[in-house]
């Protein structure tokens, strides 16, 4: 059984129940290519059963060695990029207090990123601070080739070495890099750094479960167990059978392939908790990377709301009609808040006095799917039950199997990312990279043209 529910109700006027169960023979054999792992790019579905296989030593040994990287270090500097930093950084800031930047109790360590971009600025003032504090790296890279986490190591390395010395700086140093290969595995190996493996079956945007993002969680002081105990409990569901009425990821599948094939253009996915952000970024980068390829896909875009209701909510309402709503609703906050009564009401809010500050969220989630749905933009609805790390697990999963379906609905590999290397080559030849040299006058000339 699950917690997490997935609900269609708002969208009668826009796909009725007939034309969704239309989808079932085509879930079914998107479905059976997952599971049996028979489909495009099925040499990286080590996913799929990665929850309830994931070894007791390997979670036993995350743990100790984000114990003891706890004890010497107030900061982890997690330096990667793509899947290699989204998923952890989603899990830790949804379960961490938003101002948690500000707690300085040492029992609360925290965690920090970098390598995810290339600004001058951002890594100065990241060296800057490191300066003044006790930290440690995970360096995350399945290939170990990455250029933007490759020159924040560098930074980083120089940095860390200076400040303790190697052999202390070597301590302090954790990589998390492909089992067999890559440039990363054989660093760490000469320089002695305590390794974690990437399952070789297993790409960047569908490994948060594996060391990639449980040891980034389990050195914030979360509860990887948990997380994994989610994520199986939705793993037996989704894998178990491919019926639209019982398989949730199987039914949203199915719904946002049919909107597509519709003419909707966009999926946004809608969260009135911000400490959700992340968990959207995440998002957008699997369903991103894994659909938008051979000129398909939805386009995965995302709002915190009521917050973007005052700077998107105009778009939507009333903008191009071609976007749905995806909307995760949190049934249980971690804290109660009253909102307070006052005698003279100035702000002429005294009708809510007494109220949670929930209730009104849920008030403003409900009135805001009613306009939305006015304005012909489908919603759909994610119940989850809290944010914590059980429910988050679920969700995970639940979207990584939404996001195979839905790939090979469209008959395309989820599992490459091909597009992304026109840029890299680019930046190469701009850049002179050793075999790029062809291509360097090329693009040169052609940036003066454009
Ligand atoms: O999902 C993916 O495969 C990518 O987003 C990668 O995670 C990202 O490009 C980083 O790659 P690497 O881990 O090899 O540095």
């Amino acid at each position: 059984m699950t917690n997490l529910r997935f609900q269609y109700k708002h969208l009668s006027g826009f796909l009725s129940e007939e034309e969704i169960q239309l989808m079932q023979e085509e879930i079914d054999v998107s479905h059976s290519l997952l599971v049996e792992k028979a489909g495009k790019g099925n040499e990286f579905l080590g996913w799929i059963d990665l929850p309830a296989r994931i070894d007791e030593a390997l979670i036993e040994s995350i743990e100790e060695t984000a114990k003891a990287i706890r004890e010497k270090a107030e900061i982890l500097v997690v330096t990667g990029i793509g899947g290699s930093y989204l998923g952890s950084r989603a899990i830790i800031e949804a379960l961490s207090s938003p101002f948690s930047a500000f707690d300085t109790d040492r029992k609360n360590p925290k965690v920090i990123y970098a390598g995810h971009n290339i600004s001058q600025d951002y890594h100065a003032e990241l060296i800057r601070l490191l300066d003044k504090r006790e930290y440690a790296i995970a360096l995350i890279s399945k290939s170990g080739t990455t250029t933007e986490p490759a020159i924040a190591f560098r930074l980083l390395k120089q940095h860390i070495e200076l400040k303790y010395g190697p052999v202390e700086a070597a301590s302090r140093i954790i990589a998390i890099t492909d089992s067999s290969k890559g440039a990363l595995k054989n660093l760490a190996e000469k320089q002695g750094y305590k390794t974690f493996n990437i399952p070789e079956n297993i790409g960047g945007r569908y490994s948060v479960l594996t060391p990639v993002g449980l040891f980034p969680v389990a050195f914030a002081g979360f509860d990887i167990r948990q997380l994994i105990k989610g994520a199986n409990e939705m793993r037996k569901v989704c894998t178990e059978t491919s019926s639209l009425l019982d398989n949730p990821a199987a039914c949203y599948a199915a719904i946002r392939s049919s909107l597509y094939r519709m003419g909707y253009q966009i999926e946004m996915l809608v969260n009135y908790e911000p400490q959700l952000h992340y968990f959207t970024e995440w998002w957008k980068q699997l369903f991103g990377e894994s659909e938008g390829k051979e000129n398909e896909g939805l386009f995965p875009t995302g709002v915190d709301f009521t917050t973007d209701l005052h700077s998107m909510g105009q778009y939507i309402q009333e903008g191009q009609r071609m976007l749905f709503e995806t909307v995760i609703h949190v049934l249980k906050p971690k804290h109660s808040l009253l909102i307070p009564h006052t005698e003279d009401d100035l702000d002429g809010m005294n009708f809510i006095a007494g109220k949670t500050l929930h209730e009104v969220n849920d008030m403003a989630a409900m009135g805001t799917t009613l306009a939305h749905i006015d304005g012909e933009v489908p919603n759909l609805d994610i119940l989850l039950p809290a944010i914590d790390e059980y429910s988050l697990g679920e969700l995970i999963y639940f979207f990584e199997f939404a996001c195979g379906l839905s790939a090979y609905l469209l008959g395309i590999n989820p599992f490459n990312q091909p597009g992304v290397e026109v840029y890299k080559n680019n930046m190469f030849a701009l850049l002179g990279k050793p075999g790029y040299e062809n291509e360097t006058e090329v693009i040169r000339e052609r940036i003066n043209e454009t």
